[in-house]
């Protein structure tokens, strides 16, 4: 079977005065998931949202809600954020000494284990612990703020990472974080994406469903052209 495409609107890029109406547009539009931006101002030079936005988000969706720790010292604040209502959480490579041991907290916890990589990092630390995994999150920015444009280097990252995978015999979610938009969602499905954050990408346009339709359709493209 291969993996699910998912749609992850980020909502760093919605408007906060009316983030319950924004999370319910997009996931009318046909979001699979909601990306939530969590940044301590020290892993990143940004502040977001954090635990009470989480739980207010929690009680209007029932689409899951995959959180993306962008702060020192992940660990210390996982219970909370489950609590909160998260289903799968991103902590990243950069600031985790044990990725193994943090995978195992998550999964005693109940959700999805995630680890992220900034654009500068090398996979191959992430790659190590991937059967520990239930999903990788590139980076395709620099962690921080919304808007920026793509990397096109992580087209390769990706590549080189899903060829690790599959030759470890593992098919973990591949997430692509940064920059992505209905005219490069499908070139990094090709490279092995198959979680694709988009927050400017959605939330810059009035219409979400038609956004969401036309990277759907892109993706459908993919799949026709993959097929024998
Ligand atoms: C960046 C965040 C992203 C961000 C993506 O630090 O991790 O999730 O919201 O925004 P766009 O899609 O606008 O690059
Ligand atoms: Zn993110």
């Amino acid at each position: 079977m291969p993996l699910a495409y998912k749609i992850a609107p980020s909502i760093l890029s919605a408007d906060f005065a009316r983030l319950g109406e924004e999370v319910r547009n997009v996931e009318n539009a046909g979001a699979d998931l909601i990306h939530f931006d969590v940044m301590d101002g020290h892993f990143v030079p940004n502040l977001s949202f954090g635990i009470p936005v989480l739980e207010a988000v929690r009680k209007i969706t029932a689409l899951p809600l995959d959180v993306h720790l962008m702060i020192d010292d992940p660990q210390r604040y996982l219970e909370q954020f489950v609590k909160a209502g998260a289903n799968s959480i991103s902590v990243h490579a950069e600031v985790c000494q044990d990725i193994p041991l943090i995978a195992h907290h998550m999964h005693e916890l109940g959700i999805r284990a995630c680890v992220a990589i900034n654009p500068e990092t090398e996979p191959s630390r992430v790659l190590d612990a991937a059967h520990h995994l239930d999903m990788i999150l590139v980076m395709s920015v620099h962690p921080g703020f919304g808007g920026q444009g793509f990397i096109p280097e992580s087209i390769g990252k990706l590549e080189a990472i899903r060829r690790e995978l599959k030759g470890k015999g593992l098919e973990l979610d591949l997430e692509i974080d940064g920059g992505i938009k209905v005219d490069n969602i499908r070139q990094v499905a090709q490279g092995g994406a198959n979680v694709f954050v988009s927050g400017s990408g959605i939330f810059g346009h009035n219409d979400y469903a038609e956004i969401i339709r036309r990277m759907r359709g892109q993706l459908k493209a993919l799949e026709q052209e993959d097929k024998p």
